[in-house]
């Protein structure tokens, strides 16, 4: 387990780079497997996340590696495993993207069910649904699902919710599939649309991304191309608001200002002020954030991986914030702002957080990704100092997020109980296989 030692009260200054996308980058990497030669891609972020999704490729065949500069080379012609592992599977959902590369590729794939995880259950019915309509057999058997399909035919899909997974998953079956398929009520998510960018420079034809009706003519083959995916407009958001919580002034580079608007405007109706450029803005909190109500939306609403994050700044607003979460079952991390003062009642998808004039240290520990998020900026506002466990949930999603908030003047100390696999991938980058 790997823990943070945060002792609280340092408003945070300076300049930060965000990284890459997560939820870019593993959609994007998969994607390279559909093509016939090498892709180079740029701006990966060196995370748990992106860790795992390239060590669930490689065993199914594909050649990965990080080169010197940071790049990532993507060469799947060794690609030919239908059957991904439970043990990397089971550790992220995103993994199941692989059911998609693996459709379009092989023809065939066995790839374990997502498990549960701390954002309440989590099906992949949408997508299983998809496939069928793209004539995919499917059948679950002890916890994997089995698909087979001898080629796959474009088709007219409604997903019934707004899904980004389930829009992610069908692109990548449909952009080989015979025919044109039409996704309607499709997600609008700016990383669906940087996938939809990546697949079209590798010779995909698809129309509507970024809209809730996307066209997608399949093609034979798709060839190997380099690519630089999106910022991370989560991560953006998380050091806007960290930048909130303890009252700092923070320029944010590498950033793309449209993708965060309406964390923007939050921040704004919370007090602060922020200033925009090309790819970078300048954020400015003015004193005590003034409590605010948000509820989740997919994009381009409030996007609910803040909602944690920006909860943790409302337990010390001035006044009362009602925040609605539309998504996921996602507020055990209440309990935990609780032991450290915070003064929040939930009632089924609402919490009603009474803002406290200070925060103080407490033992407390990560849920999920961004539950360990919330946690990390209430104990840079909190008195005294605080002990968050389970850090390795916050690995998953943010690239070194302890050492650029020490950059920022944040007083935080890492503890890690044994050497876990993000040491072995940032001493030891994913090595092509000789
Ligand atoms: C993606 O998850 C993101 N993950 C999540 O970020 C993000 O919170 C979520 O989209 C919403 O924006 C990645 O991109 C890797 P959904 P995903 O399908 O695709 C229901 C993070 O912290 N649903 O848009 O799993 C589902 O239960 C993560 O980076 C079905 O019912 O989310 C949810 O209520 C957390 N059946 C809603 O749709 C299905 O088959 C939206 O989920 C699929 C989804």
């Amino acid at each position: 387990m790997a823990k943070l030692l945060i002792r609280g009260g340092t408003p945070l200054k300076g300049t930060v780079e965000i990284s890459g996308s997560k939820n870019s980058a593993l959609p994007i990497i998969v994607a390279a497997c559909l093509a016939e030669g090498e892709s180079v891609l740029e701006n990966i972020p060196r995370d748990i996340d992106v860790y795992t999704i390239c060590r669930i490729l490689q065993e199914l065949g594909a050649e990965i590696w990080f080169d010197e500069a940071g790049r990532l080379h993507v060469v799947p012609d060794g690609l030919q495993n239908y059957q991904a592992s439970y043990d990397l599977v089971r550790r992220m959902r995103a993994s199941f993207y692989v059911a998609g590369l693996l459709l379009a590729r092989l023809g065939k794939a066995e790839v374990p069910l997502p498990g549960g995880c701390a954002l309440g259950s989590r099906p992949v019915d949408f997508h299983l649904k998809g496939f069928q309509a793209l004539g995919a057999k499917i059948s679950i058997e002890h916890g994997y699902v089995k698909a087979e399909a001898d080629e796959l035919v474009g088709n007219k899909i409604y997903i019934n919710r707004s899904s980004v997974g389930t829009t992610i998953n069908l692109m990548l079956a449909a952009s080989r599939a015979k025919g044109t398929t039409v996704l309607e009520n499709a997600a609008k998510e700016p990383e669906v649309v940087d996938l939809a960018i990546y697949l079209s420079s590798m010779g995909a034809r698809i129309r509507g991304a970024g809209t809730d009706v996307i066209r997608i003519d399949g093609v034979e083959r798709l060839r190997g191309t380099e690519y630089v995916i999106i910022s991370d407009r989560i991560e953006a958001g998380t050091f806007m608001v960290a930048c909130g919580i303890t009252g700092g002034e923070l320029v944010l580079t590498n950033v793309v200002p449209e993708h965060l608007r309406s964390s923007i405007m939050k921040c704004e109706e919370a007090g602060m002020e922020i200033e925009e450029d090309i790819n970078s803005i300048h954020v400015r909190a003015q004193g005590r954030p003034v409590a605010v109500d948000l509820e989740t939306a997919p994009y381009p609403g409030f996007p609910t991986d803040l909602q944690q994050p920006f909860a943790a700044m409302m337990s010390i607003a001035d006044g009362t914030s009602i925040i609605r979460e539309t998504i996921f079952d996602r507020f055990r991390y209440v309990d935990e702002l609780r032991r450290m003062g915070a003064d929040i009642k939930v009632e089924r998808d609402t919490a009603i957080i009474r803002g406290v004039s200070e925060l103080t240290g407490a033992q407390v520990e990560a849920t999920d990704l961004r539950a360990g998020a919330a946690l990390v900026l209430a104990a840079l506002a909190a008195k005294g100092e605080t002990e968050i466990s389970g850090i390795e949930l916050v690995d998953r999603g943010y690239e070194q997020l302890d050492a650029k908030l020490r950059q920022l003047g944040a007083d935080v100390e890492r503890i890690d109980d044994e050497s876990n696999v993000f040491e072995e991938f940032l001493t030891r980058p994913l090595l092509r296989r000789i």
